[in-house]
């Protein structure tokens, strides 16, 4: 992964501070804790040049033993009346954490570049043997943080958490959090240039202090490893641990509580049976209390059981057939003009709306979405496809760019993979088939499984027609056999000819596995009528819906569907002035949420399959 500190001991001094460790490093569970929130206001500064960052002849500040007070991480005051100070975080202008900062401020709507936010705070209430960490749910898309003008290291990524642990590190009062936020896109980075969606900069998702004892849970990984037996299996890990501590696991509900002694690296494992378990369904979001408990540390979290598996071109939720009644959304909430989902207010909305569809699964495109989402989606009942940002044209040959997808691959089932909800990871979304792609692809793969062997794989794949015959779509990828799940997206009547075509062609899908249509519609404008050949109206959405329906049904295998998308989003390459006006419009809803046509045909269709008709 690219780094802007050459030389080995910066890249040693980034990796000891935390840095790039996302893979090697365990996942930090602190959602369930009583955290000390740093979300709010934060002062910002507009860099575009990257003037706190860089001296005039481009050298890195951060670099330098003792960087001057022009360095904007130094959070410097004036200390004589003639000292020269070109910035001043007291004076300067304010943004909401969490918050993309496109639309909290007209004139950063376009930004692309840096953006400094620093947070005053005094230190928590914490023991002499406590430890503090700080926590950040996402940043888009690199963070360099620094603590009281000393650097913690460097996150890339813009939708996965990380953290730093500061023990030691903070002042009574007046501690100074700073970020260098870079959202600047690169085609070595994980997305690439080219995205269908608003490049929203920002420290988008909570940031938290916290505070746990010198021994402390950390993480934890709990699943149902057999259905016949009802037998969960599942390990803890302490963190400062020296080995020989006790940790016990309780599923009150269930009269488990199991006490084990960890191992010197701090793990202990479980199996254990639960017989009278009730499983977790869409239609039975049965969650149960988990209490991990050590000498000095309690983590409380709510767990779901559940097994998900596929027998051939079956996919089997708990040993039953499951149909997929999904729909796409992107992490975007625009009806009171917003961007990135900012809480679990809006998170709640988005996942209404998709249960108003009839929907028992949503497809969480292209990239993690935050953690609201996926634990509303537990409770709720909501079936989950989860993906790293491994969209379109990435640089394949880059092995700093595998590193940063793996990272991504890493941090994202890290922290979810005790979510019920969540069945499929998605590696991947509409990337040409190569040789490099495919290498790189089946490497991430192979990680995947070795992080999680307990869900479904898959990535949207395309299609393409039999060359002897126009009317038969094929979809054959080297992807499908690394994959547990067919899916591919298709834009018959939209991209791919009118909407009659659906009508005359078939599919050709040549593998004994379950099939899942991943993507399809059309864009309309909401409020727009006329006859149904004319394109952006409601009326040629709805006859789009109509007539792809029923072409689906019609292919062997066909598991489920996540109609392309939700409600309209932001899109820089959606450009149509008084159609798209920077949105796409292929939403059933509106970006305020109205409903469009189509959302009638799509709910009618839903509730015939929850009807098994
Ligand atoms: C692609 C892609 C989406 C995109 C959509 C579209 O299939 O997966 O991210 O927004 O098509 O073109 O609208």
């Amino acid at each position: 992964m690219k780094s802007r500190m050459p030389g080995l001991c910066w890249l040693l001094f980034l990796c000891a501070a935390g840095a790039h460790a996302a893979t090697s490093e365990a996942a930090l569970q602190m959602y369930t804790r009583a955290n000390h929130s740093l979300d709010g206001e934060w002062k910002v500064i507009v860099d575009p040049y990257e003037n706190g960052y860089y001296n005039y002849r481009y050298e890195p500040y951060d670099q330098q033993p003792d960087p001057p007070v022009g360095a904007f991480f130094t959070d410097s005051k004036m200390k004589t009346p003639s000292e020269l100070i070109e910035y001043d975080f007291d004076k300067a202008i304010s943004l909401q954490v969490p918050g993309d900062w496109n639309s909290q401020d007209p004139k950063l709507y376009y930004y692309e570049g840096s953006v400094w936010y620093r947070r005053k705070f005094d230190a928590p209430a914490h023991g002499a043997s406590d430890r503090v960490f700080v926590h950040f749910g996402a940043v888009n898309y690199r963070a360099d943080v620094y603590l009281n003008g000393k650097k913690l290291g460097v996150h890339e990524g813009g939708f996965t958490p990380f953290h730093f642990e500061i023990t030691g590190r903070l002042k009574d009062k007046g501690n100074s959090l700073i970020l260098k936020v870079d959202n600047k896109r690169h085609a070595d980075a994980v997305p690439t240039l080219n995205t269908d969606w608003w490049n929203y900069g920002g420290i988008t998702r909570s940031v938290d202090l916290v505070v746990v004892p010198a021994v402390f849970v950390r993480d934890y990984q709990l699943a149902l490893t057999s259905l016949e037996d009802r037998e969960v299996a599942g390990s803890v890990l302490l963190d400062g641990a020296k080995g020989g501590e006790t940790v016990t696991l309780s599923l009150p509900e269930l009269n488990i509580r199991e006490t084990r002694a960890v191992g010197a690296d701090g793990r202990a494992a479980f199996r254990f049976r639960v017989p009278e378990a009730q499983l977790w369904s869409p239609r039975d979001p049965r969650l149960y209390r988990l209490v991990i408990a050590t000498a000095d540390d309690t983590l409380v979290d709510r767990v779901g059981l559940r097994s998900i598996a596929t027998r051939g071109k079956r996919l089997l939720l708990n040993g039953e057939p499951l149909f997929l009644r999904g729909i796409s959304i992107h992490e975007e909430y625009s009806a009171e003009g917003g961007g990135r989902v900012r809480n679990a207010q809006e998170a709640k909305q988005l996942l209404s709306w998709a249960k108003e569809l009839g929907s028992n699964f949503v497809r969480l495109a292209h990239y993690p979405h935050n953690e609201h989402i996926v634990r509303l989606a537990d409770e709720m009942g909501l079936l989950v496809w989860s993906e790293i940002p491994v969209y379109w044209t990435i640089d394949w040959n880059n092995e700093g760019t595998y590193r940063n997808a793996e990272d991504q691959l890493a941090a994202m089932i890290g922290r979810d993979r005790n979510r019920a909800s969540i069945i499929i990871w998605s590696l991947a979304n509409e990337t040409p088939v190569s040789g490099a792609r495919n290498r790189f692809l089946s490497r991430l793969a192979a990680k995947a499984r070795t992080l999680d062997d307990s869900r479904l794989l898959s990535a949207a794949m395309e299609k393409h027609y039999r060359s002897d015959n126009p009317d038969v779509a094929v979809v054959e990828d080297p992807l499908a056999d690394m994959v547990d799940l067919v899916s591919f997206n298709q834009y018959i009547g939209w991209y791919d000819g009118l909407p009659e075509k659906a009508e005359r062609v078939r599919w050709e899908i040549p593998y004994d596995k379950p099939v899942f249509v991943s993507e399809f519609g059309g864009d309309a404008r909401q409020g727009r009528h006329g006859d149904a050949n004319a394109i952006w109206t409601e009326e040629y959405q709805e006859d789009l819906y109509l007539k792809t329906l029923p072409m689906l049904d019609r292919i062997d295998g066909y598991v489920g569907v996540s109609p392309w998308i939700l409600a309209d989003f932001r899109s820089p390459r959606r450009l149509l002035t008084g159609i798209q006006d920077e949105y796409n419009r292929k939403g059933v809803m509106s970006e305020k949420g109205v409903r469009k046509k189509a959302f009638f045909v799509l709910r009618d269709y839903y509730r015939r399959k929850a009807e098994g008709r």
